[in-house]
């Protein structure tokens, strides 16, 4: 039995599963945003981990489908109210809810969406349901805070790097974290089990949103499917920008601050004038560097995880080592 389960496998059945759920229907305007950003695909990675979690233990997968997909429906929710936040007008190739719609539509929709997400969180055992509940809803106000100090660090310009990665661990690391530990807790995995799937989630999170800033201004705009140069336009403090911040002097630091008070420009101009400055100060390779560091401290910690299923936990290995190389 055991043998079968594997990504691609469970992947397809995640996205059928995902697909074949209905958000609702009635009134039509705010139930299409959802099925329409529920088909542009993504990733999938959140619910693909707490499968994985869970197939480290149990075999029977199928039976928490609903569950796994409610943290993806939960992170489609977010990026449908960070797409308004951000000012952005592409998502996974397509336009934006509310620029699709309008900033209103998104809104609601986004809203419905928490309780769509809440919806098929009811299918929890009950045994683990409190449990569940409580650290999805320590998990989800989390990421409300960590978006909170991204919106506060746009107009604020001495961010430290402690406070950007403090940032991001709330707003990104914490829902990959409680991917996997959610998958653990359903499949009765003892608490240290859960915890160390956690801490290795939180730590490939941290690694994820640096990958994230890096392709926001390094991507090939065609793979990538989102803006890039949108963290520039509105000066994000994203790594990028912090380093450089620290590292840039004389001509380029003149440069720099010009490009962050100009109340109006040509886009497209400073996106190339701030990606210009970040490879002079080689501010690519520095990011780089750190994002690994995450990345390798996550898999450090994965390694002292003994499980049943060594094929899915090499599979689940591999599925995030992936993650650093991605090109969307
Ligand atoms: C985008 O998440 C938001 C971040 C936390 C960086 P993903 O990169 O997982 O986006 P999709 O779901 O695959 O489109
Ligand atoms: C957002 O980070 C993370 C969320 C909690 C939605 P970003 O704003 O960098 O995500 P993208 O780049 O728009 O996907
Ligand atoms: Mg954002
Ligand atoms: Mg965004
Ligand atoms: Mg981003």
């Amino acid at each position: 039995m055991n043998q079968e389960i594997s990504v691609d496998k469970i992947l397809q059945d995640l996205e059928k599963h995902i697909q074949r759920h209905s958000y609702g229907q009635s009134p039509q305007e705010l139930y299409e945003p959802i099925s329409y950003i529920m088909s542009l695909g993504g990733k999938r990675i959140r619910p693909l981990l707490t499968l994985m979690a869970y197939s480290l233990y149990k075999s029977d997968y199928q039976n928490i489908m609903n569950p796994a997909s409610a943290v993806e429906v939960f992170h489609n929710f977010t990026l449908m109210h960070d797409d308004i936040m951000d000012d952005a007008p592409l998502r996974r190739g397509k336009a934006t809810v509310h620029e699709k719609w309008n900033a209103n539509t998104a809104i609601l929709s986004g809203d419905v969406m928490l309780v769509k997400a809440y919806d098929m969180l009811l299918d929890i055992e009950p045994g683990k349901f409190w449990e569940s509940i409580r650290l999805f809803n320590q998990t989800a106000a989390e990421v409300c805070e960590g978006q909170q100090h991204d919106m506060n660090f746009e107009s604020q310009n001495s961010v430290t790097e402690e406070a950007y990665i403090d940032m991001i661990r709330q707003k990104t690391a914490v829902l990959l974290g409680f991917s996997l530990q959610f998958g653990a807790i359903l499949a009765d995995a003892s608490i240290e089990d859960a915890q160390k799937l956690y801490d290795f989630g939180v730590n490939i999170g941290i690694g994820f949103q640096l990958k994230d800033d890096l392709l926001d201004v390094y991507a090939d705009k065609d793979k990538f499917g989102k803006q890039v140069g949108g963290d520039i336009i509105s000066n994000k403090k994203t790594f990028l920008l912090i380093k450089a911040n620290e590292l840039a002097e004389g001509d380029a630091k003149m440069k720099l601050e010009y490009w962050l008070e100009a109340k109006t420009f040509n886009k497209e101009e400073k996106v190339a004038a701030v990606t210009a400055i970040y490879d002079s100060l080689g501010i690519k390779s520095l990011t780089e560097a750190k994002m690994k560091a995450y990345f390798d401290k996550g898999f450090e910690q994965y390694a002292a995880l003994e499980v049943p299923n060594k094929k899915i936990y090499i599979s689940l290995l591999q599925l995030t080592q992936d993650l650093v190389h991605r090109e969307k």
